[in-house]
């Protein structure tokens, strides 16, 4: 992990069900590394394999006393988020990395915030933002339930009760928020950022291309690698992958990732994250045009020679592979 930083955990909370907030301060005092609204931090996750996972800061990015972050327990999950449910104690210390943002507040004449789930975090850190600076904003939050819905009581009190409507949908999807209709006006200059489960997301990119909304004025945020080819608006095909030292030819179909299918080969690449935030699983292109899903490479593009093989694919029907 690159710039890990020692912090210890101040506070816990129960922030809906499912979820707790996490308050980190620095371990040995002082001030913490600046962060935006949208960024996030790799938390190195107590336990045997110590796993790697990204959440993103809610609080106000004014403070330099603390970070906090909240996490929804994932039992279908790898055991990351249940690991820091259970085994994570106030007055713990975690190893973190400094903030990264690739879902940056850029500036608007007024914003639209679209929020699923425990999708609120990086939205919330922007909603403070945007009431403390005086922004004209408004904040969809979906959730099945309100006991489900994190910071419940301070999203329904002033100042952000003007500004949040929440949209409980009792788990039906036919009870959702009508997005289409919410995106079939715009005012001008708006800009519209959404982080949720992949059908809001897809339902939200499905509804900004219809109703002519700028491609540039629309930001995803995805939780997992499943959701991050909506967030670039990208579809799964099907792929060959060479490995170059063997010659040994395996296909990659729609909905599998490179790395799934060469563990399943018997191939072992180190990874992580398995989300594309973490860099961990990169691996050299010799032949063929990677097709980018990460978020890791944003800032400084990877181009044709490197590749994320936990959630990039190809462009071109052949990649051939160093390994
Ligand atoms: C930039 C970013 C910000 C994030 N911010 C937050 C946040 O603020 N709060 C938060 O709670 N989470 C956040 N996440 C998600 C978080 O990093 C973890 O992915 C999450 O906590 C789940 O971890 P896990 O190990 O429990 O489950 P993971 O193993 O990561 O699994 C997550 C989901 O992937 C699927 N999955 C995984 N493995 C398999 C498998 N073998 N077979 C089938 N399906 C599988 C399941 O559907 C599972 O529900 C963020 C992720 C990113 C990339
Ligand atoms: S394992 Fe983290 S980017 Fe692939």
């Amino acid at each position: 992990m690159n710039d890990a930083q020692r912090v210890r955990v101040a506070r816990i909370a129960t922030e809906a069900e499912d979820i707790l907030s996490y308050e980190l301060v620095p371990e040995e005092g002082g001030e913490l590394p600046a962060f935006e609204p949208g960024a996030h931090l790799d938390v190195r996750v107590p336990g045997k394999d110590s796993a790697l996972r990204s959440y993103s800061l809610c609080n106000d990015a004014e403070e330099t006393h603390r970070y906090v972050i909240a996490v929804q327990k994932d039992a279908r999950g790898r055991g990351g988020s249940r690991a820091m449910h259970e085994r994570v104690r106030e007055g713990d210390v975690l190893v973190v990395s400094t903030p990264r943002n690739d879902f940056p507040l850029m500036f608007a004449r007024s914003y639209l915030l679209v929020a699923g789930g425990i999708g609120i975090t990086p939205l919330l850190s922007m909603a403070r933002q945007l009431q403390r600076t005086g922004a004209n904003y408004v904040l969809y939050y979906c959730v099945r339930a309100p006991e489900r819905a994190a910071f419940r009581e301070l999203l329904s009190s002033a100042p952000f009760a003007d500004r949040v409507r929440f949209h409980f949908d009792g788990g039906d999807p036919n009870k959702g928020l009508d997005v289409s209709g919410l995106l079939s006006t715009r005012g001008p200059g708006t800009r519209l950022y959404c982080c949720g489960p992949t059908g809001l997301m897809k339902a939200v990119r499905e509804a900004s291309t219809r109703h002519r909304w700028p491609w540039e004025k629309v930001h995803f945020e995805s939780f997992g690698a499943e959701g991050n080819s909506v967030a670039l608006g990208k579809e799964d095909t099907d792929f060959e992958v060479t490995i170059r030292s063997t010659g040994q030819v395996l296909s990659v179909p729609k909905g599998q990732s490179v790395l799934n299918v060469l563990r399943r080969n018997g191939l072992r690449v180190p990874s992580d994250c398995e989300a594309g935030s973490c860099g961990t699983c990169v691996t050299r292109v010799c032949e063929g045009q990677p097709e980018h899903r990460d978020t890791f490479f944003q800032q400084e593009p990877a181009g044709d020679e490197r590749m994320l093989i936990c959630v990039s694919r190809a462009r071109s029907k052949r990649l051939v592979l160093d390994l």
